[in-house]
């Protein structure tokens, strides 16, 4: 098959949403519907447990089942779909941001009764940022939630992004009858099941039909024709074009545990959702049907047994052809790497590959080559950009508790930060280390595995910072603003100096104070 044709074939996405909306479970119908999985319950433990805040026991073995299903691919009508899973604990969430680099397009997953939730709006910030397109699976029908409406309002004003409904639902909770699909005019009438697998439509073109009366009920039929005339005065049709460049989101209404509205939402992704994109690097940007192969990484996962202390680089393929054994660049290192065992995902397996297509995402085994944005080409310099640091939340000092094993943890801190478990800073001069998490169960993992792949005992100091910075503008005075500042001011691993502010009227304080430089929360301010 010709380059154009393996691309044009490719679907790469992410479904987000605020834990226990629906994610895990709507990710498991869609492996389903698309004949991936045979019975539900396969992705369900890729999860880490919401209350798994100290079994760590715990923690290593989700992280194992996370391997092998952080990218579960799928063939569904003459398209190779490609899920790519995006942690739900919030303490994992700069994962999330991260992979959100990798993905074409994502599926944003909102709980009728909740709404829009804290992580939803952080989500999809990072998707605004890139304008990644978006469509909205509101979940959970069969529970009385919101009124449609004040959702769809909810999703604009919160979220800043217009919207425009695809389907419709038929009242809600013990009275939800189904959904009425706005686009081409038909019924898709509930039934709760957790195992059926195809969908009947019933087509109603007129509304004003009486069928319509006998399926869902007098009372319930004009209140839909009632809803759908409001509708069609209110939002314009929907327009494919805004959608692809992120402006406006389609919204489906459904219930994803009872297997209701997934086949409706899965046909107008495959049918509307982008292939793959072209991708910006700090030279300039390529396009997926280049004949050189480039891709970066952007996961880095821990070899789950502890004897060997190989990784696996997650890379997602942005052009060309990626070939097993052939000779790739690695640009950072400036070293040229090949791959004897490059393997891709496909749901519940892996599989050693010969060859992989823009889209396509792979693991490569690695023995600590690789960090995370690092970018393989066919001998080109280039970096691939946009996989921010975003500023952590919690910092603590690093104390080594076993002066004999200052070489072990010194390198498992190195490691465990490159795969991006957590920040590093370091102050200059001095070599105190602070870590920055976004949440309290990365430093439990990251003593755990401290302990256990590098047998170095630390313990952690609290800080009392509030937000990193990085900072750009005018030389001198950001170094005036740094000699004055020794103890707030650090380096993070790419030698970029950083502003650690202590509270949020600090950093007001030295915005206000210091015009001619700008304090950026992340650490790539244009992606
Ligand atoms: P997440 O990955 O976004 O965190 O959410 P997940 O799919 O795990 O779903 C969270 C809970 O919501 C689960 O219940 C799940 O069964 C339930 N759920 C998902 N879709 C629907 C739906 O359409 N309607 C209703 N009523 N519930 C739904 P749980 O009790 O946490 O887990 P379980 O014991 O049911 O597996």
């Amino acid at each position: 098959m010709s380059l154009e044709l393996e691309i044009d074939k490719r679907k790469t996405f992410g479904i987000i949403s605020h834990p226990d909306a629906g994610k895990t479970t709507l990710t498991e119908k869609l492996l389903l519907f698309g004949g991936a999985i045979q019975v539900a319950g396969a992705v369900k433990n890729n999860k880490i447990t919401k209350t798994a805040t100290s079994d760590f026991m715990e923690i290593e073995k989700q992280r194992g089942i996370s391997v092998a299903t952080s990218v579960m691919a799928f063939d569904y009508k003459n398209k190779l779909v490609n899920i790519l899973d995006t942690p739900g604990h919030r303490d994992f969430a700069e994962d999330t941001f991260r992979t959100l680099t990798a993905v074409d397009s994502v599926i944003l997953v909102i709980d009728c009764v909740k709404g829009v939730e804290a992580q939803t709006r952080r989500l999809m910030e990072v998707c605004r940022m890139r304008n990644t397109p978006v469509i909205v699976f509101i979940n959970k029908l069969d529970r009385d939630g919101k009124d449609p409406f004040d959702l769809l309002d909810e999703l604009e004003e919160e979220l800043s992004i217009s919207v425009r409904p695809l389907s419709w639902p038929i009242n809600m909770g013990r009275d939800f009858k189904g959904v009425y699909l706005l686009h081409n005019q038909s019924l898709n009438i509930f039934e709760a099941s957790k195992t059926r697998k195809a969908t009947d439509y019933t087509k109603v073109e007129d509304l004003s039909d009486g069928i319509l009366d006998e399926l869902v009920g007098e009372r319930d039929a004009n209140q839909l024709r009632e809803d759908v005339e409001l509708i069609e005065g209110v939002y314009e049709p929907f327009d494919e074009s805004l959608y692809k460049e992120g402006l406006l989101a389609p919204v489906f209404f459904g219930s994803a545990v009872n297997n209701f509205g997934v086949q409706e939402l899965l046909d107008t992704f495959i049918q509307i959702a982008p292939g793959p994109q072209p991708r910006h690097t700090d030279k300039r940007e390529v396009e997926p049907d280049e004949s050189k192969f480039t891709g970066f990484v952007f996961k880095i996962h821990a070899n789950l047994d502890p004897k060997h202390r190989d990784r696996i680089a997650f890379l997602r393929v942005c052009s060309g052809e990626f070939k097993r054994n052939k000779f790739y660049h690695q640009v950072r290192l400036d070293k040229d790497l090949k791959f004897s065992n490059p393997y891709n995902f496909l749901a519940q397996s892996k599989n050693v590959i010969d060859s992989a297509f823009p889209g396509d995402v792979i693991g490569l085994y690695d023995t600590g080559n690789f960090k995370i944005g690092d970018t393989l080409t066919e001998g080109e310099e280039m970096m691939y950009k946009g996989i921010p640091s975003f500023s952590p939340e919690i910092f603590k000092e690093v104390i080594n508790l076993d002066p004999m094993k200052s070489k072990q943890l010194e390198k498992g801190i190195e490691q465990l930060t490159d795969e991006g478990v957590a920040q590093l800073f370091r102050q200059d001069p001095g070599n105190r280390k602070y870590i920055g998490v976004v949440g309290e169960l990365q430093f439990e993992v990251i003593q755990y595995r401290l302990e256990h792949e590098y047998s170095a005992k630390c313990r952690f100091e609290a800080l009392a910072f509030h937000k990193a910075c990085w900072m750009t503008g005018d030389k001198d005075k950001i170094d005036a603003f740094c000699q004055y500042r020794p103890k707030e001011i650090v380096v993070d691993k790419d030698g970029n100096r950083v502003y650690l502010a202590s509270s949020p009227y600090v950093l007001q304080m030295a915005r206000s104070n210091n015009p001619d430089v700008t304090f950026h929360e992340t650490s790539e301010f244009k992606v």
